[in-house]
């Protein structure tokens, strides 16, 4: 991670600027019919984009349809919940249009559900030929353009016919004995990248918006985009039989999982003092900073995704002597979702359509940065679709955020101990991988630190 940071500030610093897309062009995205046969197989362009597609198949993208997750969510979840409101009608069709982007266009609205479902964990051979594709090469390298500026709701207008299509790309002077190719801004542009993590869902809210974090951050100024973090270049050539490029790039769109979330924040203690007295009370603060992210920490799926910050007195084996609460804040009537806690208050789906689990399957009373979407019914629920209102309180890039904590030191402590801050990381709840039965997701180390107390 430390040389991921050093790229970046190596990139704000180079200032490089942001290629502008030509084409500005607003057709329908709609109506666009494109059979499964138009798109060739992950697979094909591994015969000579290998490293392509190694990375490729540890990435998210390539796990966009046949995911544990999106298949429980979309099969038990949505498909059974889409006829409790109007509004919720063609959520699934939604689903699709980002997570299966050939399924969506050959029109296949309910694709038959995988046998096999793979995760960052268990990733499988990559041998994909239709839905289970996802987000894939040749569906990114033969997009056209979109709908809005910026894109959002997978609004690609795709250029794949029968035939073996042109591929797009941003390469000088390539050729290849396989297709076409042909230059477009588009790669160079994160606007790109907007069409699926820009989501507006059926309530009009922005449940995914990380894009439009990203326009708010200083990274477009200094030319930096969501490729220059997630597609470094990795040494190499993209094509076997191709030369070697100075930028070739790495497509394991690496983003929340250990390698990439580690050293995406920092956490500093501010504590005056060396020495304590036993019985004393001590008051101190934290201070909380994205460092490395074009946009909030944690983004994305924000409703799953948990950051939270753990403060507490260790020994010198790091065993936990006394955990240090974060205050409770009666000021902020929203204060509740951002402590961790175990409540059995958290729905999978629409309050009224399924039990509540609890919330966050953590230990308790710790910082948590995260969204809380509420239901029409004002539920907490981790069902995007049904979202009529978000509850945030996550980290702005490089934004310094003080957190005050105050403990009293135990009467029967002495000694050396340390004054620990922990700052970790999860996918999602155990409680909700526990009801869709799937995989737990580790938890992740963000950042760490320690101070040496001397207990007198
Ligand atoms: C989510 C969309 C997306 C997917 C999926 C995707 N690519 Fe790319 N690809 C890009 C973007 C964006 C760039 C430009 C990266 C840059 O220059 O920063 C690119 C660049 C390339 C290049 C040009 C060389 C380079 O490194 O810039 C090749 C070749 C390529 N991709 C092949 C593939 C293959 C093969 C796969 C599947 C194994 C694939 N891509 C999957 C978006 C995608
Ligand atoms: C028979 C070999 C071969 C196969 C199969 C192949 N490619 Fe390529 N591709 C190449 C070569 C060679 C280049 C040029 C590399 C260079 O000049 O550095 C290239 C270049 C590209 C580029 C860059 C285009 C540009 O203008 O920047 C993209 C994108 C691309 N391929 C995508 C794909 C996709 C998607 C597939 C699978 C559907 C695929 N390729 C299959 C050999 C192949
Ligand atoms: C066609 C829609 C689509 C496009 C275009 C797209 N993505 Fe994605 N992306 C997805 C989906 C869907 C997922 C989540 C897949 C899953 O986990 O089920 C995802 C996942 C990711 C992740 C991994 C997040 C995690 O869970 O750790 C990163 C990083 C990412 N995308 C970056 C990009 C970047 C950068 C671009 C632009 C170059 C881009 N994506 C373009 C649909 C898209
Ligand atoms: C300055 C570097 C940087 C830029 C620019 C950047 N990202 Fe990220 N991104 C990160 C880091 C570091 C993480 C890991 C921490 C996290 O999960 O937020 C990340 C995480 C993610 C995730 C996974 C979030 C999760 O927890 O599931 C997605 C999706 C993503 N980025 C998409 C994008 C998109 C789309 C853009 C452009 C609009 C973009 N990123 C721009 C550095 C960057
Ligand atoms: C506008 C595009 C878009 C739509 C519509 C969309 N998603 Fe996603 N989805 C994404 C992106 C992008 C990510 C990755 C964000 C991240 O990892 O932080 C994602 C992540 C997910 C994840 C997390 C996967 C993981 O491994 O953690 C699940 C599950 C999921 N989506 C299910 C759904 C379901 C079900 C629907 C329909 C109700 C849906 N999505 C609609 C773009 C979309």
């Amino acid at each position: 991670m430390k040389k991921f940071t050093t790229y970046i500030l190596m990139m704000l610093i180079a200032g490089m600027t942001i290629a502008q897309t030509k084409t500005e062009l607003k057709e329908q995205a709609k109506n666009q019919f494109k059979p499964y046969n138009f798109f060739e197989d992950p697979k094909v362009c591994e015969g000579c984009h290998v490293e392509k597609f190694e990375r490729w198949n540890v990435s998210q993208h390539s796990k966009g349809f046949t995911g544990d997750f999106f298949q429980k969510q979309l099969y038990d979840i949505v498909i059974a919940s889409e006829s409790f409101a109007p509004e919720v009608a063609n959520a699934k069709d939604d689903c699709i249009g980002c997570h299966s982007p050939s399924a969506f266009l050959a029109g296949d609205k309910i694709p038959s559900q995988t046998l096999n479902p793979d995760n960052h964990w268990k990733r499988g051979t990559g041998e994909k030929s239709m839905a289970d594709r996802g987000v894939f090469c040749d569906f990114c390298h033969t997009v056209s353009h979109f709908e809005n500026r910026p894109p959002f709701n997978h609004d690609y207008v795709s250029a794949a016919t029968e035939a073996v299509d042109t591929k797009f790309g941003d390469l000088e002077f390539p050729w290849s004995p396989h297709h076409e190719t042909a230059t477009s801004e588009i790669y160079e542009d994160p606007n790109m990248c907007s069409s699926c993590h820009n989501e507006l869902n059926p309530y009009n809210i922005w449940v995914k918006a990380t894009f439009t974090e990203y326009e708010a951050s200083v990274f477009p100024s200094k030319g930096v985009i969501c490729q220059t973090c997630h597609l470094q270049p990795m040494g190499g050539k993209p094509a076997k039989m191709g030369i070697p490029r100075p930028v070739n790039s790495d497509h394991w769109f690496g983003g929340g999982v250990s390698g990439f979330v580690e050293g995406a924040a920092r956490v500093e203690i501010k504590l005056a003092t060396k020495e304590l007295a036993a019985g004393s009370t001590v008051d101190f603060t934290v201070d909380v900073q994205a460092v490395a992210t074009g946009h909030k920490f944690p983004t994305g799926s924000t409703e799953e995704r948990d950051v939270w910050l753990r403060l507490s007195l260790v020994n010198q084996a790091g065993n936990e002597l006394l955990h240090i609460p974060i205050p409770k804040n009666s000021n902020d009537p929203n204060d509740n979702y951002f402590i961790t806690s175990n409540e059995k208050v958290a729905y999978p789906s629409h309050s009224k359509l399924s039990e509540p689990f609890e919330r966050d399957a953590l230990p308790e009373g710790d910082r948590l940065y995260h969204s809380a979407f509420l239901d029409s019914e004002g539920e907490f629920t981790y069902a995007q679709w049904f979202c009529v209102e978000e509850i945030e309180n996550r980290l702005n890039p490089l934004e310094i955020r003080r957190e005050n904590y105050s403990f009293t030191v135990p009467t029967n402590m002495e000694g050396e101990v340390y004054l620990q801050a922990k700052l970790n990381y999860r996918r999602m709840p155990d409680s909700f991988a526990d009801y869709l039965e799937i995989d737990r997701r580790p938890v992740i180390q963000v950042a760490k630190d320690l101070r040496k107390i001397k207990i007198n």
